[in-house]
């Protein structure tokens, strides 16, 4: 459905997006993952159209993605990083506005909007000014005026920032009933939680580059281990190491013995070794890798800093 060739984008001297290739297909879910300056928002301001890249090519259904073809725009909805909303308007007149930059009017107009408000239950509070609601609403409020004009392709860079635990679930709930319908979204985010929850396909940017793409447990795979186990360093484990030899690798710190075992070894084997010993299960805390620990694998840095 969309296609970035060898896309670069610099500012001055600095280069925000540095010859990013990506297809993002029909129906998909994709997260973008990346720290503070990664390149998230340079990449969705070029696909809406809002700059040109330097170098590269952007298709959407294989038609060229310039800052001038209005059909392909038609198709696309931006949730902008920073609220972009009239403050002194109500929802209501801020809807109207937005549908009506699409060309939505009458009755199409009205339904849209009440469907839209409904949806984000801001139905009770359309008539007030935005200035006067929270953050989380002011969010999905900025979030459906995107969606008034139907596109096929949303564009979410970081929806949820600032917003409390609720409201973030009401989002992804929301925008995962969308996804089912159908709708393409591509979602920024510095989250790995909601990459993790929400994305069927990850693309983990850094410094404009794109380290790794994938399905969350491809991604996973990267790592050099899949599971790390932790237990205690006590007499009662002891026995436990000799049986371990040859199947990963272990190590030992502050009382505490990591085990990461090798490719294919099963932890069905492992726990059949510690019944076997009467080991407690809860002496054992089995750790599955994180896109964090991807990251930082990755580039040597962590997704906060
Ligand atoms: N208009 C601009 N002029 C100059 N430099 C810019 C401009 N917009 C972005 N940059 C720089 O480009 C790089 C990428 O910025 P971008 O906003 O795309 O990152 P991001 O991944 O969206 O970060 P964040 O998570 O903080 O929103 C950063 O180094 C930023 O300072
Ligand atoms: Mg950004």
């Amino acid at each position: 459905m969309l296609s970035l060739q060898a896309v670069t984008k610099r500012y001055g001297s600095l280069t925000a997006l540095d010859g990013v290739s990506l297809d993002i297909a029909r129906g998909e879910f994709f997260g973008l993952l990346g720290p503070n300056g990664a390149g998230k928002s340079t990449l969705m301001s070029l696909v809406a159209g809002l700059r040109a890249p330097d170098a590269g090519t952007l298709t959407l259904d294989g038609q060229p993605l310039s800052a001038a073809s209005a059909q392909a725009r038609l198709g696309l909805g931006l949730v902008p990083q920073h609220v972009a909303l009239y403050p002194e308007l109500s929802a209501d007149q801020n809807l109207r506005i937005f549908g009506s930059l699409y060309g939505l009017r009458g009755t199409v107009l009205r339904e849209r909007i009440d469907a839209a408000l409904t949806a984000v239950q801001l139905n009770d509070r359309r008539r007030e000014p935005v200035k006067n609601y929270s953050g989380g609403m002011q969010r999905r409020l900025n979030l459906v005026a995107a969606l008034l004009h139907r596109p096929k392709l949303l564009l979410c860079d970081e929806p949820t920032v600032g917003v409390d635990p609720q409201s973030r679930n009401a989002i992804f709930e929301y925008l995962e009933s969308l996804n089912r319908e159908g709708l393409t979204i591509i979602y920024s985010t510095h989250y790995m939680e909601e990459a993790t929850r929400l994305c069927s396909r990850i693309g983990i940017i850094d410094h404009g580059r794109l380290h790794a793409l994938g399905t969350l447990d491809e991604l996973l795979l990267q790592l050099p281990f899949e599971d790390e186990i932790t237990f205690p360093e006590t007499a009662a484990t002891a026995p436990l190491l000799p049986l371990l030899a040859g199947s990963g690798t272990l190590a030992t710190s502050e009382q505490t013995h990591r085990f990461r075992p090798a490719t294919g070894y099963r932890l069905s084997d492992f726990f059949a070794h510690t019944e076997k010993l009467g080991l407690p299960p809860r002496l054992f805390t089995s750790q599955r890798p994180t896109l964090e620990a991807l990251f930082l694998h990755l580039t040597g840095r962590t997704l906060r800093e």
